[in-house]
């Protein structure tokens, strides 16, 4: 059997070697954009590694809670199996993104069982959202979240600020939201986040919202979000660590270009591979072309809308460079 994570290539061997809280800082360094796939539903995993893998993208595989509740990931442990079967850790780590301290129906959520639950597993990073608490509470889980995560050398994102859009019913109208700032992440507020939590990656809001999760709107295509790149920069200014974009699927594309430029390192794509998977499924009943569905929209994400293809070796190039610095 061939070992799918024995390097045949040098900058293979680099990103082996290298852990993600490293592969991450020298991307924010350098401005180049891991993109992350939310897995709704679990034959999705093998099309979203592979995809990575032919277009030598460095990428991240991820799940939330909403997707093992309200739609097919069915549960922590089965989609790290799934994971496990495809990955290859030149191109790809997994990510157990968004359990939220309150969840978007206002429900308390256990939230402590699941994110310990990624750690014994042996998820590569993850987050703690708290984001609909006070910042207070939101500083005091984040940083019990840290103290476990930091202790197995496990990287975490924490978030502040409200990305909107999870949430039943309908949003106020989002130029409104946009020209208002409403939700969006006091600089701040951010700052004294980072600095008490010391949390690996920031998730903002600066504009960017999540496509819809329930009704019927979880079908309608995604409306175009824009951000702020100004308010972008006062965050990236006083926090200084990797920023993470949320809500990725339909952001127009020259503030994505230029959110990438000014600190956004991560950016995480739900809606868009999601809709097209159910649409495969929903037109042909099979599977595989459902998966190819998805192929075909990364495809054109990562080399005509992020124009990330090469990413991989690329990064490692770059963490070669800083290891070995010329003198
Ligand atoms: P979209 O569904 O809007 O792409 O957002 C995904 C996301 O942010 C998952 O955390």
């Amino acid at each position: 059997m061939i070992d799918v994570n024995s390097p045949s290539r040098e900058y293979e061997k680099v990103l082996l070697e290298t852990n993600l809280k490293d592969i991450m800082l020298v991307a924010f360094r350098e401005h180049i954009l891991v993109p992350a796939f939310n897995v709704a539903y679990l034959p999705m995993v093998e099309p979203i590694v592979q995809t990575l893998i032919e277009l030598e993208c460095f990428g991240l595989v991820e799940v939330s809670r909403p997707d093992i509740k309200k739609f097919g990931a069915r549960s922590l442990d089965a989609v790290y199996e799934e994971y496990k079967r495809f990955e290859n850790r030149a191109y790809t780590r997994l990510h157990l993104d968004h359990v939220p301290v309150i969840d978007e129906d206002g429900k308390l959520v256990d939230w402590r069982s699941m994110i310990w639950r990624a750690l014994d597993l042996g998820y590569d990073s993850v987050m703690i959202d708290g984001s609909r608490v006070s910042l207070e509470e939101n500083i005091e889980v984040t940083q019990e979240v840290v103290k476990e995560a930091h202790a197995r050398d496990i990287p975490v994102e924490g978030e502040v600020g409200a990305v909107y859009g999870h949430e039943k019913g309908p949003l106020p109208p989002y130029e409104e939201l946009f020209s208002s700032g409403k939700g969006f992440t006091d600089p701040e507020e951010a700052r004294r986040f980072v600095n008490e939590t010391r949390v690996d990656w920031l998730s903002v809001a600066i504009g960017n919202i999540h496509g819809a999760i329930s009704g019927v709107a979880k079908d309608r295509e995604k409306l175009k979000a824009r951000l702020n790149i100004e308010h972008l920069q006062k965050i990236v200014s006083v926090t200084n660590v990797p920023i993470v974009l949320h809500g990725g699927t339909n952001i127009e594309q020259k503030y994505v270009l230029e959110a990438i430029r000014n600190g956004v390192t991560k950016i995480n794509i739900g809606t868009a591979i999601r809709q097209k998977y159910e649409r495969g499924l929903r037109e042909t009943g099979k599977v595989e072309y459902a998966q190819e569905n998805v192929r075909r929209e990364m495809r054109y994400l990562i080399e005509d809308y992020y124009k990330i293809k090469g990413s991989a070796r690329k990064l490692a190039s770059l963490i070669k460079k800083r290891a070995n610095p010329i003198r």
